[in-house]
């Protein structure tokens, strides 16, 4: 499998690493925004031995949708709308080039999506990369509710210049999600979902002063 056009070497290497750290945990693996499947298929590799944890796919394989004030950048003239198209096909052809098990794939505008019938139950790992602020924010709002405790979600871009929105719907949701906790590691962001044993710890901690 070849290293994706997409993310960077140091990239793939952290999210491979969440993904493995968290994979025993129950619950599916998603991408919102899988593009053409290269890092997808790296994605569906690592829990290819773990029973019953299926790989959903989401894109509008037509591309970028149009940008919102959030993600207007000097550095990104790049991003336009319908920039990044692709095939759901070529997505397939992949997995079978690879001998992987096929994916469930929607192709949809995240916004269109429906939370219980077009997502997993259970949710242990995400990696978000709609690059843009509105793409980020539905995705996060549609995934955050199904994260199991311990697992990851992982944003690509929160360091990227060229694609602001991305870190302002993290920071907005981190402020309103105190369950979820926020690591950076080679420019992802890496969102945790806290456990409950570390919630209780918080906030029934016995007082010092009263012992
Ligand atoms: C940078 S590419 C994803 C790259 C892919 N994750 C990889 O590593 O190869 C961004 C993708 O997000 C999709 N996308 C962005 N916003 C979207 C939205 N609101 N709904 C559906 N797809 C969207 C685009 O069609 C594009 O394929």
């Amino acid at each position: 499998m070849s290293q994706p056009a997409q993310i960077s070497d140091s990239e793939t290497r952290a999210l491979l690493a969440e993904l493995t750290a968290v994979c025993q945990l129950e619950g599916d693996v998603v991408e919102f925004g899988c593009y053409a499947g290269d890092t997808s298929v790296l994605l569906a590799d690592t829990i290819r031995h773990q029973p019953d944890k299926w790989l959903w796919l989401y894109d509008s394989f037509a591309g970028l949708p149009a940008k919102g004030v959030a993600d207007w950048s000097p550095h990104g003239r790049d991003f336009q709308a319908g920039a990044l198209r692709a095939n759901s096909d070529t997505v397939r052809h992949k997995f079978r080039k690879h001998h992987l098990p096929e994916p469930v794939i929607k192709q949809a505008w995240f916004d269109e999506l429906d939370p219980t019938s077009d997502l997993p139950a259970k949710i242990c790992f995400a990696l978000l990369d709609g690059d843009f602020y509105a793409s980020i924010r539905t995705s996060l709002a549609l995934v955050a509710p199904k994260v199991v405790e311990g697992g990851v979600i992982a944003v690509h871009d929160y360091r990227n210049p060229a694609l602001p929105g991305s870190a302002k719907a993290v920071n907005e949701f981190l402020a309103q999600h105190p369950e979820f906790t926020l690591r950076i590691v080679s420019g992802l962001a890496l969102i945790d979902k806290k456990s409950a044993s570390a919630k209780i710890s918080l906030t029934d901690a016995p007082d010092s002063t009263n012992s």
